[in-house]
């Protein structure tokens, strides 16, 4: 199993609580956190882009670093970890972004690909004038499919000629082109996202469920495999889930409900607001589910709490979930959980003895 880390550009990184660690996201700590993941032979590194915080007392996410830019740097400090930024479509003309990626593509000599965003928080784009009208949430894959079209024409011969309801290519060209096939990755979770991932995508991303619930997820990747299968390709979900861990069961879990304990409720009421915006998509899209009261402290990502051991069960149970490819992974505290997952997890995983064995050849 494949195994990333959702590096923090936004600050806090994804616990909206006082209790949890107070900290701003800069250059510095996210290229501590990549360089040690890259050590510790995490596979890849993803950011994420948001463009309007949730306030509270804890100002959650209203600091937030721009994902092409940072993965762009971070690609120069690194050698072997694959790098993945995130486009905000509605923001980024898509013949801007095959060249913005073309060039990162070029610093990380083959590393690079990007993740493909509708965006969902209305305030984000409605604040530059960018948000397009609430028929949006109904058309936004269609959007993305127009978006993904230019992408890869541009890409693949360096032309894109589309005439499109959305974008209009005239001889549009692009060179160089990267050298490596750009992977491009998204995190559909309706039938609609999940259809244009099957279509578009190399992977995608999914939330996992509850909280020491590893498999509860399997529903969601049976959904993916399902849309993938229909239209004749091999496309893996990668499941986000947050770690929490310590020496014992019991540390781990009075972490947990330490940070539960310290909610931001003004930062989570805006969270609450934002995800019932969309009236448009049916009950399939998880926006609505992220500010669930189950685990609406770290948005419902999916959580892992206990001893490095009772993490590393859960990890295995996470890897045999069919049309799981990967994990991509949050911590409360990342340069903490990075360490302790390379020196006390990830030995212990069966879901990565050929990474094991590969670190012991080297050393
Ligand atoms: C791992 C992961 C990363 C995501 N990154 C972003 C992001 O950077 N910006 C954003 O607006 N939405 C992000 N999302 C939300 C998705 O793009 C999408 O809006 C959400 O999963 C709902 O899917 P749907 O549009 O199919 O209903 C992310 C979701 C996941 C699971």
């Amino acid at each position: 199993m494949k195994i990333g880390v959702f590096i923090p550009v936004g600050n806090n990184g994804w616990l909206i609580s006082s209790n949890a660690p107070q900290y701003m996201p800069t250059f510095a700590l996210n290229k501590a956190i990549v360089q040690k993941a890259e050590h510790y032979h995490f596979d890849f590194a993803l950011s994420m882009i948001k463009l309007r915080g949730f306030g509270g007392k804890t100002e959650f996410w209203d600091h937030n670093l721009e994902s092409f830019t940072l993965m762009a740097a971070l690609a120069a400090v690194t050698t072997r970890i694959e790098i993945y930024a995130t486009a905000a479509t509605l923001t980024l003309p898509p013949a801007i972004v095959a060249r913005m990626a073309a060039t990162i593509d070029s610093v990380a000599e083959g590393r690079f690909g990007v993740n493909l965003v509708t965006g969902w928080q209305k305030p984000e784009y409605e604040q530059m004038g960018l948000w397009p009208g609430d028929d949006y949430f109904s058309r936004r894959y269609d959007y993305l499919t127009e978006y993904v079209t230019v992408l890869r024409d541009l890409w693949g011969s360096g032309k894109s000629d589309l005439k499109g309801e959305f974008f209009t290519m005239n001889d549009c060209r692009l060179s160089p082109r990267p050298q490596k096939a750009m992977k491009v990755i998204c995190a559909g979770q309706s039938d609609a996202g999940m259809a244009f991932s099957a279509r578009h995508a190399d992977y995608n991303f999914c939330f996992g469920k509850g909280v020491n619930t590893p498999a509860a997820f399997a529903p969601t990747a049976a959904r993916m495999k399902a849309a993938a299968e229909a239209v004749g390709r091999d496309v893996g979900s990668f499941v986000l889930f947050m770690i929490i861990a310590d020496e014992t069961d019991e540390a781990a879990r009075a972490k947990w409900e330490h940070y539960k304990a310290g909610a931001d409720e003004e930062a989570l009421a805006w969270l609450t607001t934002q995800s019932q915006q969309d009236k448009r998509s049916g009950s399939d899209t998880n926006v609505r589910q992220m500010a669930d009261p189950t685990s609406a402290v770290n948005i419902n990502m999916g959580t892992l709490v206990g001893s490095y051991a009772s993490v590393a069960r859960m990890l295995d149970e996470v890897a045999a979930v069919e049309g799981t490819q990967g994990v991509l992974l949050t911590f409360d505290d990342f340069l903490q959980g990075i360490e302790a997952f390379g020196e006390r997890i990830q030995p212990l995983l069966a879901c990565r003895t050929h990474v094991i064995a590969a670190a012991q050849e080297v050393a």
